[in-house]
């Protein structure tokens, strides 16, 4: 039955507690959230909230970066389809567009390169703090640390109003990043920490600074130069998750853009979000056989535990990113020889895309789930997981994080509360407590 038209955009409510009625705009598809104080039942009352633990249905801001549409698994940086970027362009391409929002020209693009090598480099104190951590110590852990340490360095940051300035701190993070990430792995192996080359291309470089040794270099096939491009670009940004939420509330107090960010770094450790990649393949490990695989999703079906790498809070579809990793994995599994773990990811995925239970709840691969075995087929540990993703996801923080300083609606993030807990109490000397 077709819905009867009203008032075209608006939204009229009637509060059953006092029988008055409340129109409000309707815009975009939301309504003003601060619309709803206006519905009070007294003076004094301080008037309707919303309450949204999760942010599960909250737009808290309005972006014009990524796009996606999680029902059908579509997903666009700047309007651009993943798909193409995947197979047409580069990763430091992918990070103009994320935060200039429209592709270079050539020599836009030669002259954004330049200026990302001629950052490269990371002043020798950082490098002696990431020395100062446990020889074993996490690299996520190690790269958070000197992400923030990077403040230390350049005091002009502050000056978040000065967008020259933001442009050159963003570029010295993109820049940046990689030099970190290698010496964060590095310093897990207990091995020298070495310099970036600024000849090579962004992955080349990354892949000479996580495995050469002083007078030994590498030579590393194109196809898995391009292979880590294209992971690092599929991971440039993906909207308001749990990281990019994180470093637009903490930039949101005006701190700079290296404290922002080393919050995003913060949040993607978790497993529930970049960590998922090592604990995929944690789970693969322990599952160990293409056979023990129905005894595994029968243990997940009975709450167990989750399958890691599936589902999403957006995407109620295949990830469009997922559909490329697995691809990417075939290919670089030409090079490298087949990883065993595949077979067992492969009957997992057959298994659970046929089963009730994944179906119902509409649970498919995410990004995650074959990223790893890629990654482990080049011979990184899981803990460098997550850490990659963060290169990746650098330039969609910055570009959020750079649009919300822009933003004219937005003003530091503070959520509200229902208060639950005890009313009014007195103070109880200790030897009266009980
Ligand atoms: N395995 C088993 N069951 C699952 C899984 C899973 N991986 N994910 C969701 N479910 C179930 C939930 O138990 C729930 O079932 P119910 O409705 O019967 O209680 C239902 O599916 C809906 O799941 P929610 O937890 O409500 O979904 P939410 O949007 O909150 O969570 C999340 C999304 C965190 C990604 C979740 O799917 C998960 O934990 N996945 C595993 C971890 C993972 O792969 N994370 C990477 C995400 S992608 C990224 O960050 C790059």
């Amino acid at each position: 039955m077709a819905a009867k038209k009203g008032n075209a955009d608006t939204i009229t409510v009637t509060d059953n507690r006092t029988g008055q009625t409340y129109e409000f705009p309707i815009s975009d598809g939301t309504i003003k959230a601060t619309d709803l104080r206006t519905i009070k039942v007294s003076d004094d009352d301080f008037g309707l909230m919303t309450y949204d633990p999760a942010f599960m249905n909250t737009a808290s801001c309005k972006s014009e970066i990524t796009f996606i549409d999680g029902d059908v698994g579509i997903l666009r940086y700047r309007g651009y389809p993943i798909e193409q970027l995947a197979e047409k362009s580069s990763f430091t391409e992918v990070c103009y567009l994320l935060i200039h929002g429209e592709l270079p020209t050539k020599a836009q693009l030669a002259g954004w390169d330049e200026w990302i090598k001629a950052h490269v480099y990371v002043d020798e104190s950082i490098r002696d703090v990431i020395n100062g951590f446990r020889h074993d110590a996490h690299p996520m852990a190690v790269l958070q640390a000197a992400i923030g340490g990077l403040s230390t360095l350049y005091p002009e940051s502050k000056e978040i109003g000065d967008k020259d300035q933001r442009m050159k701190d963003m570029v010295r993070l993109i820049a940046k990043t990689p030099t970190i990430g290698a010496w964060a792995f590095r310093r897990n192996l207990g091995r020298a920490l070495l310099n970036p080359n600024p000849e090579q291309s962004y992955a080349e470089n990354l892949l000479h600074m996580f495995f050469d040794e002083s007078g030994m270099e590498y030579n590393f096939d194109p196809k898995i130069i391009r292979a880590l491009d294209v992971l690092l670009i599929l991971h440039a940004d993906h909207e308001q998750n749990c990281s990019t939420s994180s470093v637009r509330a903490v930039g949101s107090s005006e701190t700079d853009v290296f404290q922002s960010t080393s919050a995003g770094v913060a949040a993607l450790y978790g497993p529930l979000h970049g960590g998922a990649n090592e604990a995929v393949l944690k789970m693969l490990r322990r599952i160990g056989d293409k056979k023990n695989v129905p005894a595994f999703v029968k243990g997940v079906k009975n709450r167990e535990e989750l399958l890691m790498g599936f589902g999403h809070r957006v995407y109620k579809n295949y990830d469009p990113r997922a559909k490329i990793v697995h691809k990417i994995a075939h290919e670089v599994f030409e090079i490298t020889g087949v990883n065993p773990l595949l077979e067992i990811a492969v009957e997992l995925e057959r298994i659970a895309l046929e089963d009730e239970f994944f179906v119902a709840r509409k649970l498919y691969p995410n990004v995650d789930f074959y990223s790893g075995l890629i990654y482990e087929a080049l011979r990184l540990p899981a803990e460098m997981f997550t850490v990659l993703f963060a290169i990746g996801r650098m330039p969609g923080w910055l570009a959020q994080w750079n649009e919300m300083l822009d933003d004219k609606d937005q003003k530091i993030a503070r959520p509200r509360q229902i208060y639950t807990g005890s009313g009014e109490r007195n103070y109880v000397a200790m030897s009266k407590r009980k």
